[in-house]
């Protein structure tokens, strides 16, 4: 059994295709941004198909494509590209070159100096 995952396998195309690779024995996962999307389309596929969707869960679309062997892109031609990338990160500010104030860093001034 094969795991195949669907990102934004909510839609009609998505969830189609789930159905009948389900059917067909593969173990699916369906996808979606939002994870409670894909659990009711998941629910309609198990309520309308019964037994055949024995292998089918719902995730996030992280979820999916970091479970699945397989990852099929279901959402609309325009989501693609953004879908498939990996997320981006947050960037930290860059750490300040200038030390932490205290004592240890003040260079000494002139006059504190001993005479030479
Ligand atoms: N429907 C058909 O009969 C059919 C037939 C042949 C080919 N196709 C092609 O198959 C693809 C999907 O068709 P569809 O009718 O199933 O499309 P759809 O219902 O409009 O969208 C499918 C899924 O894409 C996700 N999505 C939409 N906008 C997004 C965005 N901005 N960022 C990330 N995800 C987004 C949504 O999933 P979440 O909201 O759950 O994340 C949505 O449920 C299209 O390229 C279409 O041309 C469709």
């Amino acid at each position: 059994m094969v795991k195949i995952g669907i990102l934004g396998g909510t839609g009609p195309a998505g969830s189609g295709l789930a159905a009948r690779l389900c059917a067909g024995g593969q173990k699916v996962y369906v996808g979606s941004r939002d994870p409670l999307k894909a659990e009711t389309t998941v629910r309609g596929l198990v309520e309308r198909w019964g037994a055949r969707m024995a292998h089918i869960e719902s995730a996030s679309n992280a979820d999916v494509a970091e479970t699945a062997e397989i990852v099929v892109l279901g959402t609309t031609a325009r989501a693609t590209v953004a879908t498939a990338s990996p997320p981006r990160r947050v960037r930290s500010p860059r750490p300040s070159r200038r030390p932490p104030p205290g004592r240890w860093w003040r260079r000494p001034s002139i006059t504190s100096r001993p005479p030479p």
